[in-house]
């Protein structure tokens, strides 16, 4: 199975197995991380998903779409590797990608 590897605000790593067909927020949530609270459900819609992904993946993650990009410019948190967790559908391509929580708004 896939890994994810997660790092909390405290900047503590750890790597978690992900089911097909999870986004990275959907695999972070349900592994009971409570510092990112996806409020909208997954819909790009409130930006409490936001995390920081490892620029080494950058060119295999989907584009983003222009709702993403505008969420993530209402957050002071957000630099070149921010990203909406709900919008990267976690594949078997992105076995072994780090992401970071970003810090709260
Ligand atoms: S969960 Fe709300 S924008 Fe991702």
């Amino acid at each position: 199975m896939p890994k994810l590897i997660v790092v909390n605000r405290s900047g503590e790593e750890s790597s978690i197995d992900v089911d097909d067909g999870l986004t990275v927020m959907e695999a972070i949530r349900d592994n009971g991380f409570d510092e990112l609270l996806a409020l909208c459900g997954g819909c790009c819609s409130c930006a409490t998903c936001h995390v920081h992904v490892d620029p080494a993946f950058r060119d295999k993650l989907p584009e983003m779409s222009e709702d993403e990009d505008d969420l993530l410019e209402s957050s002071d948190h957000r630099d070149e590797n921010s990203r909406l967790g709900c919008q990267i559908p976690f594949t078997a391509d992105l076995d072994g990608l780090k992401v970071s929580i970003a810090q709260e708004d």
